[in-house]
């Protein structure tokens, strides 16, 4: 489902009362995350500095290809959010545009790594892992034990009981998928991938629908990052989250200035905004627990600890390539999202 939100008459009046006036022009920003975060940031950037803000919100996939559909006229300003891979692959394909905001030196290693990486077209905004979500409630009605390891998704009693997005759609189910290659190599992933295929009931468009249907006990498990599982269970859902013993991945989630943007010195602006302490603490505010990319932006209490998990050194120069992503994506197309559901 596609969201668009118009920054409500009431909040332009709280932001006219509260910030500058609104004189300072547009800016039209592609947003990746969840909505409530979605609308947090056009409101607050709107009082910040008087530009009027409006957001599309979509998945990280779906973004990268409506931005290529519109290269020749380019409709949005900015690209917030959304896993890196995608952001990488934009750069590459010149739909983005060069910028070094004077933040980046506040910024942790691997949020100016992705911004080197593209040669300063993206930059990491937040940090966030791979694993699984699931129904406390559903698994001890069926008598399952919860899911710790990849290998654990091919057992029996999950058949018909795990969920994960598109890749084509969603930049979630492409960090799983490159993911679960460099874990185990890409033919023995790719095996695992069509096993699975039997106890998936559902690809779904977006990366985040596979938790909240863990949430509303429409699936049993995830595939899913788990700072979407704290938003689920501080919503008081019986959802709980696991990162698995194999190792996982993560994303850098990105922003990216688009080619053309009509409202560039806004972008710019964004851009170093988004950057700052004050911006990132509104992830937190969202109920969203990803790890900020500000060395200065305090760590939410929430944000499941990297330190506890098996992560591994995810590439992300190789699976942001352009051929590679394109390539990947083909494979589960034929191999497995060609397989009847
Ligand atoms: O907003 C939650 C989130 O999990 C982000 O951390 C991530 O970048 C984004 O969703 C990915 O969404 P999708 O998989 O739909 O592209």
């Amino acid at each position: 489902m596609r969201h668009v939100f118009r920054v409500s008459c009431l909040s332009i009046v709280a932001s006219l009362a509260a910030g500058p006036a609104l004189s300072q022009g547009n800016l039209n920003v592609y947003c990746s995350v969840q909505a409530e975060w979605c609308a947090l940031i056009a409101n607050e950037f709107q009082k910040h500095a008087g530009v009027k803000v409006a957001i599309t919100q979509k998945g990280s996939g779906e973004t990268i290809a409506q931005i290529k559909a519109e290269a020749a006229n380019p409709k949005s300003d900015v690209w917030f959010g959304g896993t890196g891979d995608p952001h990488l692959q934009a750069a590459e394909d010149n739909l983005t545009d060069s910028y070094k905001s004077p933040a980046l030196p506040s910024l942790h290693a691997w949020a100016q790594k992705q911004a080197a990486d593209s040669g300063y077209r993206t930059v990491g905004i937040y940090a966030g892992a791979l694993g699984f979500g699931y129904n406390t409630e559903l698994i001890a009605k069926k008598k399952i034990a919860p899911p710790a390891c990849w290998a654990d998704l091919l057992k029996p009693p999950f058949k018909g009981e795990i969920q994960m997005a598109n890749p084509n759609s969603s930049g979630t189910a492409y960090v799983a998928i490159a993911t679960l290659v460099q874990v185990m190599g890409e033919d023995k992933a790719f095996d695992f991938l069509k096993a699975m295929h039997a106890n998936i009931n559902a690809y779904t468009r977006s990366g985040t629908a596979p938790m909240k249907a863990v949430a509303r006990g429409e699936t049993a498990v995830s595939i899913s990052f788990v700072h979407d599982g704290v938003t689920e269970a501080l919503a008081s859902f019986p959802v709980k989250t696991a990162t698995p013993c194999e190792g996982t991945g993560y994303e850098i989630g990105s922003i990216s200035i688009i080619k053309g943007a009509r409202n560039m010195a806004n972008a710019r602006k964004f851009v170093d905004w988004a950057l700052s302490p004050a911006a990132q603490q509104l992830g937190a505010q969202a109920k969203q627990f990803q790890v900020p990319s500000n060395k200065d932006t305090p760590v939410p209490a929430e944000a499941p600890k990297f330190a506890d998990m098996k992560l591994i050194d995810y590439d992300f120069a190789k699976y942001g390539r352009t051929a590679e992503r394109k390539r990947l994506i083909a494979r589960w197309d034929t191999e497995i999202g060609a397989l009847a559901k």
